[in-house]
């Protein structure tokens, strides 16, 4: 097919060059806003006077035919077509015939590519948002049923204190706030409509920018039109919120993996969404969680490829920049992937308190409450963190526990201990007497719960 602009050439374009150069494969999921943009661009052209107000309405009404064959299927985009721009364009010139071509007077697809890129991410944004909000209602339900789950808290993997398994929810309950915080955030700023930069320098036509802005509900208008088609932050931006959002993610798998193999056992997930093995029988895999895990990775590379492409990248467009849509649709496929199984798995899943309890009895998670404890009748904290520390070595020498090291032996030890110090070190005690703000303590633990969900609400 000859191409657009063959005038200037006096060769064809090699069939492999044009391959090369397409990204019809990728782009076409923009179809919608595409045309959403040329409509509105047309519209302006009209009422501007920049073209004739009939052969505006033509190709208005000429755009929302072809929009909806193709929502119905009546139309299939044309793979050999170069890029979405270009195959809505012919479309159109093919139903209109010339007045189809007044379409791209004041435009170049370097703005219009922006333009598209900035509608799509915006739609894509308000649906992930809608999914993590989903997952954080749904985190928050199972840290309200989980709040008396006392279980080990860990550092270094380590048990080191008691907690509940509603606190320890809670904690990403936090991270996935943030999470939709910063993709708000980022399309904020990415709320900047480019048509009007043309190639590059604008345009002599002219043309009413906030007219078009309006029609397609921005809230600002580009400031400078090399940056307006040169700019490709917002993409940077939202791969690094949704890369942050996987990290988060792939956390929490890392901990489900961890919680549902034999050692811990503290879940077990619905045979739902979990696997077996080809060849060992008793296997139950957690698949989605590593997948989840995996791929973390792929969306981390999304957004290194997205930084890496645009480093050296002189102003304005270049051609580089067509690589930003397979990164960014990639990431925006992959978290959507990842949240929309993640939810209904969490929601599925069987907590097994009992195991939870039983794994913080042993460890010594107590030992802090019971340094305290002296701390709390006047010995002074290092001198009790050490007392508490020959206890536990004389605990692990003599097969105990605090719990069960008898009271003579206390006393042996540091004359301050009382019968009270078997309250004191009660697990039960330990959490509910963590009443800081932010604590484990299931009061403090309801607290975080209401407070996320009355920020979800105002965020509404
Ligand atoms: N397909 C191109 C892209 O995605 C559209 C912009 C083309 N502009 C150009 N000057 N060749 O970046």
């Amino acid at each position: 097919m000859a191409k657009m602009w063959a005038g200037r050439f006096q060769k064809e374009e090699d069939e492999k060059v044009n391959d090369f150069n397409s990204s019809i494969s990728f782009d076409a999921r923009m179809y919608r806003q595409d045309i959403k943009g040329s409509i509105a661009h047309a519209t302006m052209l009209g009422a501007s006077g920049i073209i004739d107000g009939k052969e505006a309405s033509l190709i208005v009404s000429g755009l929302e035919g072809i929009l909806s064959d193709l929502d119905n299927g009546f139309l299939t985009i044309d793979p050999k077509a170069e890029d979405i721009h270009m195959f809505v364009e012919e479309e159109l010139t093919k139903r209109l015939g010339d007045t189809g071509k007044r379409l791209h007077t004041a435009r170049s697809r370097n703005d219009q590519v922006a333009l598209d890129l900035r509608m799509y991410l915006r739609d894509e944004l308000k649906e992930i948002s809608s999914q993590v909000r989903e997952m954080i209602l749904t985190v928050c339900r199972l840290a309200e049923e989980n709040m008396d789950a006392i279980m080990p808290g860990y550092t270094h993997l380590q048990r080191a204190q008691p907690i509940t398994f509603g606190h320890h929810l809670m904690a990403y309950a936090q991270m996935f706030l943030r999470d939709l915080w910063r993709l708000r955030d980022a399309g904020k700023r990415m709320d900047e409509m480019p048509l009007g930069s043309g190639a590059l320098a604008g345009t002599t036509y002219p043309i009413n920018r906030e007219k078009v802005r309006e029609l397609l509900g921005f809230s600002r208008v580009t400031a400078n039109s090399l940056d307006g088609v040169s700019d490709r932050d917002f993409c940077i931006e939202i791969a690094g919120a949704i890369a942050t959002l996987m990290m988060h993610l792939s956390r929490l798998s890392e901990e489900i993996v961890l919680w549902c193999s034999w050692e811990f056992k503290f879940i077990e997930l619905d045979d739902a969404f979990a696997t077996g093995s080809s060849i060992m029988p008793q296997k139950k895999n957690p698949d989605v969680a590593e997948l989840v895990r995996g791929k973390t990775g792929r969306v981390i590379g999304d957004l290194v490829t997205l930084l890496t492409m645009m480093k050296n990248l002189p102003l304005a467009y270049n051609k580089d920049m067509q690589e930003d849509k397979e990164a960014i649709f990639d990431a925006v496929d992959t978290v959507k992937l990842c949240v929309t199984t993640m939810t209904p798995m969490l929601a599925t899943m069987k907590v097994l308190k009992e195991n939870m309890r039983a794994a913080a009895a042993k460890g010594f998670i107590n030992a802090t409450d019971c340094a305290d404890y002296l701390t709390k009748k006047g010995v002074p904290f290092r001198d009790a963190y050490k007392i508490t520390g020959q206890l536990v070595a004389l605990c692990i020498e003599t097969g105990n526990t605090l719990e069960t090291l008898p009271l003579e032996q206390y006393k042996a030890v540091c004359e301050t201990f009382d019968e009270d110090i078997y309250k004191a070190i009660n697990l039960d005690t330990c959490v509910k007497e963590r009443r800081v703000v932010g604590g484990p303590s299931p009061s403090s633990v309801e607290k975080q719960i209401k407070r996320v969900r009355m920020l979800l609400d105002e965020d509404d």
